[in-house]
């Protein structure tokens, strides 16, 4: 019997017997090490092209790649060094350097809540309201809330912008939550199993439910501590009903608190139960306790009858009160609030001023919330400034004073700088103020949390932990008060990190996979978009103007199922058929690649989408030369190297187009391919992409 050869070889210290004649790879990968690969493909010779599999030798110049190299005896390997890793760190850079691709589509990148929204509206296309709400609850669970309220920054950033007009993703939302309300929903996921562990959160707000639902699905147990005697906070309390329905609201919550969530209402943390208590009741707490604490507006006689909060004021109609409010009303302020108070005092029958210290650019609120006030009658008094307020007969007389522009302050936005003798007096019923909101720091009292300038707990904001072990914070009441959206999004998070403390695991918070981008609209290549045809956006419709102002009934009425059938198709689908398949994106999210540390000229965009079988995107090619090898392999020689250095792609030989050649070897070379370089056409299908280069 003749026995293999062996060869004495020593991987990150530990020592090895390995056959003579393997590779670095192949010995190390018996051994049950990883180290990454892209070129390599089992059926073929080595190519080393790639090198992401660069490795150290000890006596050995630089690196060299494990896929190509042998063993030989008394070799000394180290995989994981620090610089064995930076150098496959810097070979997948430059891999991705040149690359055209969008790894998410890019209005999911900028969605806070993260929605798959390529992949709800693809289910709305095809009539599945439920499934498509459904959906959206992977990641966020108010689609019929924020399907109304949410800035859509989503819709910035949709690629049909660019053939036409954004995709209406929002009102999509909320559609799609109609239609599955309309079938008796919301239809809520089952919880997970029980886990014996519980939670205790403070707050029904966005950020407190959105945890909560997502503990639930996770199987913990929670406890909801709430100050008011219903949930919803923000959302409930400062927005009004012609924007965000309460019974739509209500709905949703109910649906959370449906699935095993206790809620104790009335309870204000501090005074009816301490921090310690709830603490001391639960494996893990988070507070999600908001910014209602209104900022004051520091002039002289603030405190005169008839200036009040925006905050109360939208509070006390929330609660169904109608304040009087007189004939004259003005708004301080530039924000949602100030918006949503103005709007609300027209439909209590007042004329309505907001006063506002810079220009309309520099406002804070939506634009098309101002958009909207500006139509339901309200004026803008902009550039200026109240500096002291005097009541008299019953009514306020504002002293205000015109602003000028100076340069831009740590916002980014430009200060106002007063305008010496510019003073004029407004005069009013009523003053609404809506300068900000703060977070009410008091619930840190007496306990070891550490408080920022700003009174909010120090945390961190990946995994949204503070400085007490089990203690999670997310929200308005961690970053100051924000967009619903954001604290919906601080709900999942705090509950992914909060999933890791209960399970004993080290607090990561939500993995961050590395997305591949062509980069902001305007410098996606016009081909991208070439032959697409345009569509007209579906238009929502609204009350009219006369009815609205005098009634707090839901001024957007909703889409028609034509209407939002017609919406859903307009999506492009952007994002890559491979997303959750690339060895590429794999290996940049585990080494945590920058795609700009050596960014040059990227891959023009060139496609054939002729084939049946598979698509060619190339340039999401690596130039790994797999299919090639492969399709040399089998005979059918349908891709080769076509140019020279930086500017060889693989296509067809002979200028042919995918479809002029034979269909042999072609699924075998998509399915080996580590990109989508070239892919299985089938499953751009079931994935809801779009084929590149057809129209929709
Ligand atoms: S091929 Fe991979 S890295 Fe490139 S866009 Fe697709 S998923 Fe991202
Ligand atoms: S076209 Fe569709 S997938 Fe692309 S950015 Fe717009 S909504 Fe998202
Ligand atoms: S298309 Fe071919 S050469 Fe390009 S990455 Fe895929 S397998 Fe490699
Ligand atoms: S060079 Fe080794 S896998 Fe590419």
């Amino acid at each position: 019997m003749i026995m293999a050869s062996t060869v004495k070889i020593r991987i990150d210290g530990r020592d090895f017997n390995v056959d003579a004649g393997l590779t670095v790879l192949k010995a190390a990968e018996k051994q049950g090490f990883r180290i990454p690969t892209l070129c390599s493909c089992k059926d073929l010779a080595p190519f080393s092209s790639c090198f992401v599999c660069l490795v150290e030798v000890r006596g050995a110049k630089g690196f060299v790649p494990a896929c190509s190299t042998l063993v030989s005896d008394g070799m000394d390997i180290s995989i994981e060094s620090a610089v064995a890793r930076r150098a496959r760190k810097t070979a997948l850079e430059l891999l991705v350097s040149d690359h055209l691709g969008d790894c998410e589509a890019p209005c999911v990148s900028a969605c806070p809540s993260r929605v798959p929204i390529r992949d709800f509206l693809a289910l709305a296309a095809k009539g599945e309201y439920i499934k498509a709400a459904q959906k959206i609850r992977e990641t966020m669970p108010f689609p019929g809330s924020l399907g109304r309220v949410c800035p859509r920054f989503c819709e910035k950033e949709c690629r049909r912008t660019r053939v036409d007009e954004a995709v209406s993703i929002c009102y999509m939302k909320r559609f799609v939550s109609d239609m599955e309300i309309k079938a008796g929903g919301p239809f809520m996921p089952a919880p997970g199993s029980p886990t014996g562990k519980s939670v205790g959160i403070i707050g029904a707000g966005p950020a407190g439910l959105s945890a909560a639902y997502f503990l639930r699905l996770q199987g913990h147990d929670v406890t909801i501590y709430e100050r008011q005697k219903d949930a919803g906070g923000m959302m409930k309390w400062g927005i009004p009903d012609y924007r965000l329905p309460p019974d739509i609201l209500a709905k949703e919550c109910g649906a959370i608190i449906g699935m095993g969530v206790e809620v104790k209402y009335g309870v204000n943390v501090g005074k009816d139960i301490m921090f310690d208590e709830i603490s001391k009741k639960h494996d893990a707490v988070f507070l999600a306790i908001g910014a209602q604490k209104t900022s004051d507006m520091p002039i002289e006689g603030r405190t005169s009858r008839g200036v009040v909060s925006g905050v109360e004021f939208l509070d006390a109609i929330a609660k169904g009160g109608r304040p009087e409010v007189g004939d004259k009303v003005i708004v301080v302020g530039g924000g949602n609030t100030a918006m949503d108070a103005a709007r609300c005092s027209v439909r209590l029958g007042a004329e309505v001023v907001i006063v506002y210290r810079r220009s309309e650019k520099e406002m804070p609120a939506n634009a098309f919330e101002v958009e909207e006030a500006k139509h339901e009658g309200v004026k803008f008094e902009l550039l200026s400034v109240p500096v002291k307020v005097r009541e008299e007969g019953g009514r306020l007389y504002f002293t205000c004073l015109r602003m000028g522009l100076g340069a831009p302050d740590a916002s980014g936005r430009r200060r106002p700088v007063p305008i010496d003798g510019s003073d004029f007096i407004i005069e009013a019923d009523t003053c609404i103020t809506a300068i900000g909101q703060q977070v009410d720091g008091s619930i840190a009292d007496n306990t070891s949390l550490k408080l920022t300038k700003w009174g909010t707990p120090e945390y961190d904001i990946h995994t949204m932990q503070t400085c007490l072990p089990g203690v999670f914070v997310g929200g308005d009441g961690a970053t100051g008060a924000d967009v619903a959206v954001r604290a919906v999004d601080a709900g999942r998070r705090a509950a992914c990190s909060i999933g890791q403390f209960l399970r004993g695991e080290k607090v990561t918070g939500e993995a961050v996979k590395f997305n591949s981008s062509m980069g902001p609209l305007d410098k996606v290549p016009a081909e991208v978009f070439a032959g697409f045809l345009k569509q007209q956006v579906t238009r929502m419709p609204m009350l009219v103007a006369e009815k609205r102002t005098k009634t707090f009934e839901e001024v957007e009425t909703g889409f028609t199922v034509d209407g939002g059938g017609h919406e859903a198709k307009r999506c492009l689908g952007c994002g890559c058929v491979e997303a959750d398949d690339c060895k590429l994106r794999e290996y940049c999210t585990e080494y945590a690649v920058d795609q700009n540390r050596y960014a040059g000229k990227r891959r023009g965009y060139e496609n054939d989408s002729t084939h049946p079988i598979a698509v060619l995107e190339s340039g999401k090619c690596i130039n790994c030369g797999i299919c090639v090898r492969l399709l040399e392999e089998d005979g059918s020689h349908s891709l080769g190297f076509i140019g020279r250095g930086f500017d060889t792609r693989i296509k067809p030989p002979f200028e042919k187009l995918l479809s002029e050649t034979g269909t042999a070897g072609l699924s075998f070379a998509s399915d080996a391919c580590p990109t989508a370089g070239i892919a299985d056409r089938k499953k751009y299908e079931t994935k809801h992409v779009g084929i590149p280069g057809v129209s929709k």
